[in-house]
């Protein structure tokens, strides 16, 4: 059976919404939610990329996707897509909110336009996108969000102008949709990501020896990969999180627990 080992999740012909699929971390969601049964429905801004996708899901799992271009930040366009799936595959049981920028700049150089251009994808694009698919969800008393947003959104990462603060901000929205759409049936949660090799971070690892550096200071060794991401979304979509909501889960391989670790104690180390 095609999913047969995934039935636990209860995910079979759950109607998923995933923006940023055409991403490595949303290509990744999306085969996973396809494998599971769920009828997935691609967004992204760049068709080629989602197209992309949506037949590397069609390869792997012999379902096609629904595809929509969508621009998160633009309401017109979340209206539209969240019309024209509704259409085709019935009310949003899943939102995956994943679509994001990363752009560089310190705090006292980025422009107004770079700060709002920033937000506007990265927080305000998964608000409207909450709000949009959220109201099928309202309707229909059940739902499932899980907002992808960073370990950055905790510890702030200099010289990324908006990006942290934007996902602090996405951490704070999916606590206030928990606690005002829990009486809706919805539950809304987080992942937050560490080091993860897709297109976004690629550049980083073009640099001699920062995939060397950058494992040495995470507990597992590794640089994490789309799946580990996608796994971490799938259990928050599935029935055996039926009870959690307003939480958040951090899938970066221990890095963030690795504090205590830098302070010099001689006698206590093991090199
Ligand atoms: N890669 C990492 O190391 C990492 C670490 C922490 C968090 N994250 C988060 O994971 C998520 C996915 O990141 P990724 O690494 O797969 O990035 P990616 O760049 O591979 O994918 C992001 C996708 O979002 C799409 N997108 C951008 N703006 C959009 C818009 N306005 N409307 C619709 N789609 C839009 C892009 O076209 C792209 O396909 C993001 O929220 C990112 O912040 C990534």
């Amino acid at each position: 059976m095609r999913h047969g080992s995934l039935d636990w999740l209860g995910l079979e012909d759950k109607v998923c919404i995933i923006t940023g699929a055409g991403g490595g971390i949303g290509t990744a969601m999306a085969m996973r939610f396809a494998d599971a049964g769920a009828k997935v429905v691609l967004l992204d801004q760049q068709e080629p990329k989602v197209l992309k996708a949506a037949e590397a899901v069609k390869q792997k799992t012999g379902i096609e996707p629904v595809v929509q271009v969508c621009d998160v930040a633009d309401p017109a366009s979340v209206a539209v897509s969240a019309r024209t799936c509704l259409e085709k595959v019935g009310p949003c049981d899943l939102l995956i909110n994943n679509a994001a920028l990363l752009r560089p700049g310190s705090l006292e150089e980025i422009t107004l336009s770079e700060w709002n251009a920033l937000i506007a994808v990265n927080l305000t694009g998964y608000f409207l996108c909450a709000q949009t698919f959220g109201q099928q969800m309202r309707i229909k008393s059940s739902g499932a969000m899980v907002h992808i947003a960073s370990i950055s959104g905790t510890h702030p990462q200099g010289f990324s102008g908006a990006y942290s603060i934007s996902k602090a901000g996405v951490v704070m929205l999916s606590r206030q949709i928990a606690i005002e759409w829990g009486k809706f049936g919805i539950r809304s949660n987080v992942v937050s990501p560490g080091m993860v090799e897709t297109e976004m971070s690629s550049k980083f690892y073009e640099e001699p020896g920062v995939r060397e550096r950058r494992s040495a200071v995470i507990p597992m060794g590794r640089i994490g990969q789309p799946d580990d991401i996608a796994d971490a979304a799938l259990f928050l979509s599935s029935r055996r999180a039926n009870y959690i909501s307003g939480e958040e889960i951090t899938v970066d391989g221990g890095y963030t627990r690795m504090l205590m670790n830098l302070i010099p104690r001689p006698g206590y180390s093991q090199n």
